[in-house]
């Protein structure tokens, strides 16, 4: 597969700017006329008819418009902050309409009930943080966590919201096993030890009752595979002597080390939830980084295009979630499915392009990677709410139907 320079350095530039956003302060709470829909909604499944995946279904039109604002002071990274930069509010005014029932709008007590006494963390790129501050958005306007995170630098992050003994964790891993030279700035390949895991997160995952694992972009750059402390075999790395394996060999490779990690170490007893791969819409180069976002409504089932990358990592990703899944199910461990790649394909409308920074700043690359807050990752948190209350009640309906 021939590389384009030009492709990776912007795919490298998107995840620079988003991995040296700076924090945000805490501001004072907003009272929001979605608080008071949502605490009063019984925020229960609405079935509609027999068969209902809330997995797959349509964007359909919503005027009441996102969860929260740019000044509910939850954090929003200005890199996402779309309507701080000027984006017009239309690509809020959506909301998922699962195929045979109602999704609930999203109710922030309901899901710090159900977590009480639990930790949970994201695993994961920038993408995974995008997912991890959308919650604490949501979360926002019923607690207000305190910041217990003692490590330094931007890779870990951890929270508690002290009344309900909730712990909230973000651990960044580009690729989730263990990588050396990972230099977003390089075009040289990272060194991927693809029977090692990232201990950034394998060593502090332990104790946490779900991790919410994820894997994507990192993937499209030049990697060089490792194994038994000798190269096995690269993707694009421009080398006569080394097997150009492709990038689904390092995916596979990789998802089979993280789950096989959460599988042995017999001290996690959690629930694991592999996040599956999230959809990127440049065009007119689809995947690979070239191009816009200028779209201003979701995509029509008529307008989706085929995206052979995409369904790959997905295949991939699946086949090693199936295998732990069985494997865990021997040691009682629990493994879910968070899949949002089906919903978020219809939404090129919703990732930052160039409202991720002031307008007329020097010229950046189109960001049509993450995703825009307020926006439509936060249902991933509304799908993740469900899943959490279906494994509260566990062989009921729900429970099967869902998950
Ligand atoms: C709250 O629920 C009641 C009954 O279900 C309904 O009549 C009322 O309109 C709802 N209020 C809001 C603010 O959604
Ligand atoms: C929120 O967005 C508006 C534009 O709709 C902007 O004028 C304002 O500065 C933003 N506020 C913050 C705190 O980002
Ligand atoms: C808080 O949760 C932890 C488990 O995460 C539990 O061990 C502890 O007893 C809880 N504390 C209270 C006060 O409920
Ligand atoms: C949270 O605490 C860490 C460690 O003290 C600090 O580096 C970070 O800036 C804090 N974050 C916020 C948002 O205050
Ligand atoms: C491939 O060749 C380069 C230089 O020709 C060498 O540095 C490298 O170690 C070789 N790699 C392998 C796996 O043999």
């Amino acid at each position: 597969m021939r590389v384009s320079k030009a492709i990776l350095l912007i795919i490298l530039i998107i995840v620079i700017v988003a991995l040296i956003r700076p924090n945000h302060r805490e501001n004072p709470p907003p009272s929001s006329q979605y608080q008071r829909a949502a605490n009063n909604a019984s925020s229960d499944l609405i079935r509609l008819g027999q068969k209902c995946d809330i997995f797959r279904g349509k964007w359909v039109p919503y005027p009441k418009g996102p969860l929260y604002t740019n000044t509910s002071g939850c954090g929003i990274e200005d890199g996402v902050s779309c309507i701080k930069f000027g984006r017009d509010t239309e690509y809020t005014k959506w909301r998922w309409k699962p195929d045979g029932c109602e999704l609930p709008v999203f109710n922030p007590t309901r899901f710090l009930e159900l977590v009480r006494g639990k930790a949970m963390a994201f695993v994961g790129d920038s993408v995974a943080r995008n997912q991890y501050k959308s919650l604490k958005c949501m979360l926002h306007s019923v607690a207000r966590p305190v910041n217990q995170t003692t490590e330094t630098g931007t890779r870990v992050k951890r929270y508690f919201y002290t009344h309900y003994n909730f712990t909230l964790v973000y651990i960044g891993s580009t690729h989730l096993v263990k990588a050396v030279d990972v230099d977003p700035f390089s075009l040289k390949p990272a060194r991927l030890h693809l029977e090692e895991p990232d201990e950034t997160w394998a060593s502090r995952v332990e104790n946490m009752d779900y991790v919410i694992i994820s894997a994507g972009h990192w993937f499209s750059r030049p990697l060089i595979y490792v194994e038994k402390n000798k190269i096995t075999g690269c993707d694009m790395c421009r080398s006569n002597n080394v097997t150009d394996l492709t990038r689904y060999y390092g995916y596979k490779k990789a998802f089979q080390t993280a789950f096989g990690t959460l599988v042995d170490r017999l001290n996690f007893k959690g629930t694991v939830i592999l996040r599956t791969i999230s959809p990127t819409h440049f065009e007119p180069e689809y995947w690979e980084g070239r191009g816009n976002c200028v779209r201003k409504r979701p995509f029509t089932r008529d307008e989706i295009r085929i995206d052979w990358y995409l369904n790959m990592f997905l295949k991939v990703q699946m086949e090693e979630f199936r295998a732990a899944e069985r494997e865990g199910r021997e040691r009682g461990l629990r493994f879910r499915v968070l899949d949002v790649t089906e919903a978020m394909r219809f939404r090129p409308d919703a990732h930052p392009n160039h409202y991720g920074h002031p307008p007329g700043h020097p010229k950046r690359y189109a960001d049509c990677l993450h995703w825009c807050m307020p926006g439509p990752i936060d249902t991933w948190n509304e799908l993740l709410l469900q899943m959490l209350k279906s494994e509260n009640k566990e062989g009921s309906e729900d429970g099967k139907g869902l998950l």
